[in-house]
């Protein structure tokens, strides 16, 4: 009887079995496993036990000295910020961000900045259209740039088996295969073997390999699971299209800190690392008006003057709204139950809608003070104080609990020369904070 080619791989764990069932057996989560063909490496053996020979051995000290001079300043200094030190030689890095976000652009711009040969991958779009990209970002002739027009895995392998000194830019991993794998590029058990035969072909030549990665509807990398955990290092590239800021995050990071967050902003000619965030934020702001209320966030280790809206209106409906741009609908449905409870705030009739301007998404605790208020403020019709700021995280009970950096956001927001700071350290409760008309 021959030997069945199909198994079922879940999406999310990355286990195999031989029968599909609507849930994950290994980690019970519903409708992730997909049709798949075995793993490669079982099928070339065609299941029989091979003979291995014994693994290169080394000394720490030996393994020391082999590292030497294996990082790679990325000469984007936003970039070798969130990196931590640089590019490390070896080192698997995945790029993922929302299509449009500019992936594409920040990784021409840093094959356009760093001296190395670079051999960029052009899987999803043509070498023309990315020469012309380079043209239009550079003026130089980027003699170091090698574009390579394939989609083969394979090929792939062996342009990185023949370029040490080299780095290799896979955009995206997507739309490339292997022909080891016989399913068409993009499905789950292609990435896998595709990115699994990448990943160990640059670690034998310690070659820097960067993979550009889709991410789903729903903000999570497209893909097996496990992908997130066969590279080094998972970079997020975010921000909101129609705004110019992007964020670029670290999701995992085995060579460096992950709370680092490189700011950029989309502009004419590509990706530029902007100094100050808080102005282009509070760019076209209108001062003391009911509803608007500045907060302080942590943006990895820094701390960003951000303007929070919120419009709270008679609803018409017998169910009101909760909607919110930029922070989770179950945190404002949150905020609006501890402001009834505790401020006897009217809003059961009200619809309340919240906007963080500038199209950043807030995941920050420390933003709830700046949520509650800018609520309070515009159920109330009353502005906050002129030049006040706030931060700090809300508690069930209506307390004022402390966030962390809470110290330095203090002497950031003394600094920019706020005269009124809403905190922990100024109020412990919401209650404790009256609204007065000014006159
Ligand atoms: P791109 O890097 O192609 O996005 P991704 O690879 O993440 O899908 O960038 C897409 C957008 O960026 C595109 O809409 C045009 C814009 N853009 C600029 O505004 N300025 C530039 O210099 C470049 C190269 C792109
Ligand atoms: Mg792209």
């Amino acid at each position: 009887m021959s030997k069945s080619t199909t198994i079922f791989f879940c999406n999310s764990c990355g286990n195999e079995f031989a029968k599909w069932a609507g849930q994950c057996p290994a980690c019970h989560e519903w409708n992730t496993l997909v049709e798949a063909t075995p793993f490669l490496n079982t099928r070339v053996t065609g299941g029989k036990k091979t003979t291995g020979k014994p693994a290169e051995t080394f000394s720490v000290n030996d393994a020391l000295t082999s590292q030497k001079g294996f990082t790679l300043s990325t000469g984007i200094t936003e970039f070798d910020r969130v990196l931590g030190p640089g590019i490390t030689r070896g080192g698997v890095y995945l790029l993922a961000g929302q299509p449009g976000i500019g992936k594409s652009t920040l990784l021409t711009q840093l094959a356009i900045s760093i001296p190395e040969e670079v051999y960029y991958i052009c899987s999803e779009e043509n070498p023309a259209q990315v020469a012309t990209r380079i043209k239009r970002l550079s003026k130089k002739d980027n003699k170091n740039i090698h574009l390579l027009n394939t989609s083969v895995v394979d090929n792939i392998c062996e342009t990185i088996a023949k370029n040490h000194d080299s780095l290799v830019i896979i955009d995206s991993i997507q739309s490339v295969y292997t022909n080891q794998n016989a399913t068409t590029p993009g499905s789950p058990s292609q990435i896998r073997d595709s990115a699994s035969l990448l990943i160990q072909t640059a670690k034998e030549h310690s070659v820097p390999l960067i993979i550009v990665g889709h991410v789903t509807k729903d903000g999570d990398i497209a893909g097996p699971k496990m992908l997130e955990h066969m590279v080094d290092t998972v970079l997020e590239l975010s921000g909101d299209r129609q705004h110019l800021l992007r964020l670029l995050r670290t999701i995992k990071n085995r060579f460096g800190p992950t709370d680092e967050t490189g700011i950029f902003r989309m502009t004419g000619n590509g990706l530029e690392e902007v100094k100050d965030p808080g102005a282009i934020l509070l760019e076209g702001r209108i001062k003391n008006a009911p509803g608007s209320c500045l907060t302080m966030i942590m943006e990895g280790t820094r701390p960003l003057t951000i303007e929070i809206q919120a419009l709270v209106v008679s609803s018409p409906l017998p169910i009101p709204r909760r909607i919110a741009k930029g922070i989770s609908t179950n945190r404002l449905q949150l905020i609006c139950a501890i402001l009834t409870k505790h401020l006897h705030l009217p809003i059961a009739e009200k619809d309340v809608f919240v906007n963080v301007t500038g199209g950043l998404d807030v995941k920050d605790p420390g933003a709830d003070l700046g949520i509650a208020l800018a609520i309070v403020s515009s159920a109330k019709e009353l502005p906050l104080p002129e030049n006040s700021i706030c931060f700090g995280e809300l508690g069930l009970l209506g307390e004022i609990r402390k966030v962390g950096f809470g110290d330095k956001m203090e002497k950031e927001a003394k600094a920019l020369g706020y005269s009124k700071i809403f905190s922990p350290s100024t109020h412990t409760t919401i209650n404790s904070i009256k609204l007065v008309p000014t006159k």
